[in-house]
């Protein structure tokens, strides 16, 4: 099954296209197109994203990035003779409709989808939530604009979902049920039993603010631009061999559930940044390793906890903050002196961060429990789409 997929959930706007087999137990995925159009630079000036900005990127740059993808991939296209898809006046009329509140996307579709020839896709993956809804609205129109324009069925999925399924790119990576997923995002934060797929219970989530988004706070506390995470984990690097003076809390460690709080974190980071104000960069360096390391100990004890719950055989990272290489190796030192049994999946580097190759993935697994693909034309985008 080939499948163009489709991400603006936040600020990258992402179009992959990817070619699956197999059914679960055995998927097999070719990714043909990986494209990203990332609108961080635009939103560091605001130090975080905007929303109105979001979408009005995602609108300019989505389209053109889907030709650019369907090219990248060579897609065989027919002529729309040959596949018997012509544009009516009368489907045209109801694009300009699915598109009337996005005009920039309206002009280049009228500009160059009819126009096109038809690219033998079987589905085309969008994202629906959760995200910033403005945002998640481009990709829902333009999918549902694109469906009426090559009768190309539309799968939503779940942006979380997607973030799950991101570490299947790679051959030995099979899931083993069950398995439990600890999703760390710049939105979410979340542990997810993964009992099999598409069965999810959401174990805990953060009660304030996503560990993505404490690391975004902190950064901006300490003066590095947006987004944080990479900024941090790159000062962290540099630590010098001393003691810190100082220690900052492990918010809701020992709380005895599987929820997190961030938000806590943060305010220590700022209050102890008042007090040695001005800044120096060992103190820059010291806050950025201590807070790193508070949050890599309450992901860790709160993980532990939910394996010593439910005893999965499979434990998946996914998301931004799965990028940060300390994380990334105190779960794996962890995992491997304590419960070798337990695979541990995380993604790899291009599929950490949003991209639309996850969406495709997540996608294809959702057309293998249907018999029949249809386009529901009234899909609405959804801001807190939950998992269960
Ligand atoms: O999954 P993602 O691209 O977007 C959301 O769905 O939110 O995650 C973005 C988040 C940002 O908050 C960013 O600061 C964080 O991931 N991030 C990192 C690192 N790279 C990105 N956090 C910690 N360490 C990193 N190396
Ligand atoms: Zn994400």
């Amino acid at each position: 099954m080939r499948i163009l997929a489709i991400e603006t959930s936040c600020d990258e706007t992402a179009v992959s296209v990817i070619e699956a087999t197999g059914g679960f137990t055995r998927p097999h995925f070719t990714v043909l197109a990986h494209l990203v159009s990332s609108q961080v630079k635009l939103h560091a000036e605001w130090g975080g994203v905007v929303p109105s900005l979001a979408k009005r990127e995602h609108s300019k740059n989505l389209l053109p990035l889907v030709v650019e993808a369907l090219r990248t991939a060579k897609v065989p296209v027919a002529s729309r003779e040959k596949t018997g898809h012509q544009l009516t006046l009368a489907t045209i009329e109801e694009i300009r409709e699915i598109l009337e509140r996005e005009p920039e996307l309206l002009s280049f579709f009228l500009d160059t989808v009819p126009a096109l020839t038809v690219p033998d896709i079987d589905a085309i993956a969008v994202t629906q939530g959760p995200g910033l809804e403005p945002a998640l609205w481009v990709g829902i129109n333009c999918a549902k604009a694109l469906s009426k324009s090559w009768n190309a069925p539309v799968i939503p999925v779940n942006h979380m979902e997607g973030h799950i399924v991101s570490v299947l790119t790679s051959p030995e990576s099979k899931v083993n049920f069950p398995a439990i997923a600890l999703l760390i995002s710049g939105g979410h934060t979340e542990l997810v039993l993964v009992r099999d797929w598409h069965d999810y219970k959401i174990l805990g989530q953060t009660r304030d603010d996503a560990v993505g988004e404490a690391f975004d706070k902190v950064a901006r506390i300490l003066g590095l631009p947006y987004p944080g995470g990479p900024e941090i984990s790159r000062l962290a690097e540099t630590e010098p061999e001393r003691e810190r003076d100082f220690r900052l809390p492990r918010p809701m460690m020992e709380s005895g559930d599987f929820d997190f709080s961030f938000s806590g974190l943060k305010t220590a980071v700022l209050y102890l940044a008042r007090k040695k104000e001005p800044l120096s960069n060992i103190d820059k360096v010291e806050i950025a390793t201590e807070f790193q390391e508070a949050v890599i100990d309450v992901l860790l004890r709160k993980s532990v906890k939910a394996i010593e719950a439910y005893q999965p055989k499979t434990f998946i990272i996914g998301g931004g903050v799965i990028a940060n290489q300390r994380l990334r190796q105190a779960f794996k030192e962890y995992l491997d002196d304590e419960y070798p049994k337990i695979k541990l999946l995380v993604p790899e580097a291009a599929l950490t961060t949003d991209n639309a190759t996850m969406i495709g993935l997540a996608a294809y697994f959702r057309a293998l429990e249907q018999k029949e693909l249809t386009t529901d034309f009234s899909l609405a985008a959804k801001g807190n789409l939950s998992l269960t």
